[in-house]
């Protein structure tokens, strides 16, 4: 299967019309609010939960990739639910199937962009590794190595590995990048290394996590995180992210640390943009690629 680059869909799909757009955000809104009464925070025990023994069960137990024709159809998936998502800045509507292929190429572009010139990448907080084997796809001869701390996520991504052949370039295994004794944050030194909305996760510990990833010395380090800390309230839509990311309790501190860290001398910043894709409305990833200094 062909992967679809941004212009085979801008191309063919106008932008959402302001209607459209108005009436997702309010909805969108109203939603959030809702979630705001019931005042979760986001815990260790209620990640857990959500990934580990919902969503990353749900996969394994679904062997989904046992259907699929190749690797980049299991990546994309027929799923005919149009709503709005980000397409190379604009906001369109599109079914998950063209926007999950497109996102593969789209992806892989972003991280190679920002990792120099490296034959092996490490994600920490890869779930079941899908960021990981679209990079594949985009550089097959790359060693990939995800880790998680979720069981469930490791497990469905070996064998995800192991069906398309691709145990020797990709694995995974555990880390909890929040306890600074974990054995595999050695596996990090001299690596360049991501995150893809795992801090969003941790909105306790964004700290621990950031000096637990320093003291393991990486080469370079690209955080790819939503966070209320850069949106544009003059802008709907980001008031609307605003609203969800309060709801949700994600992380809301990482990007204003790692500007600090850097006027402390002790990281040196590479890059700083906002993603151009995302597959909804509120919850745009910023990307800060840095060094230890
Ligand atoms: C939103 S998912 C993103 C997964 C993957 N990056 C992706 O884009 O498909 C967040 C992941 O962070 C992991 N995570 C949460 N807390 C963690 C921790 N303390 N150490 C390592 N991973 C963690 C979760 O288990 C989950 O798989």
């Amino acid at each position: 299967m062909k992967t679809t680059g941004a212009n085979d869909i801008l191309g063919t799909i106008s932008p959402a019309s302001l209607t459209d757009r108005a009436i997702t955000y309010a909805i969108d809104i109203a939603k959030s609010i809702y979630r705001l009464t019931r005042r979760v925070q986001r815990t260790a025990d209620v990640v857990n939960s959500e990934y580990n023994r919902q969503h990353w069960q749900k996969m394994l137990a679904s062997k989904a990739w046992l259907g699929a024709a190749s690797l980049a159809d299991f990546l994309a998936p027929p799923d005919p639910t149009e709503r709005l998502r980000k397409v190379d800045g604009r906001i369109l509507r599109i079914d998950g199937q063209r926007y999950y292929r497109y996102r593969i190429e789209a992806l892989s572009e972003l991280l190679l962009r920002h990792a120099g010139n490296t034959q092996q990448i490490v994600e920490l907080g890869c779930g079941s590794g899908h960021n990981l084997f679209s990079l594949h796809l985009a550089r097959p001869e790359m060693v990939l190595k995800g880790f998680d701390i979720a069981p469930n996520g490791i497990a469905a991504g070996r064998e995800i590995a192991g069906h398309f052949g691709l145990s020797d370039k990709i694995s995974l295994d555990r880390i909890d990048l929040t306890d600074v004794g974990d054995p595999n944050l050695s596996a990090i030194a001299g690596e360049v290394v991501f995150t893809y909305f795992c801090i969003e996760q941790i909105p306790y510990d964004v700290r621990k996590v950031v000096e637990n990833i320093i003291a393991a010395k990486p080469k370079r380090v690209i955080n790819i995180e939503p966070t209320t800390e850069l949106l544009d309230l003059t802008h709907p839509r980001d008031l609307v992210s605003l609203v969800y990311i309060r709801s949700v309790d994600y992380q809301t501190q990482l990007f204003s640390l790692l500007d600090r860290l850097e006027r402390e001398g002790r990281i040196r910043i590479l890059a700083r943009e906002r993603m151009p894709f995302a597959p909804s409305i509120n919850n745009d990833g910023f990307l800060y690629c840095w060094e230890p200094t």
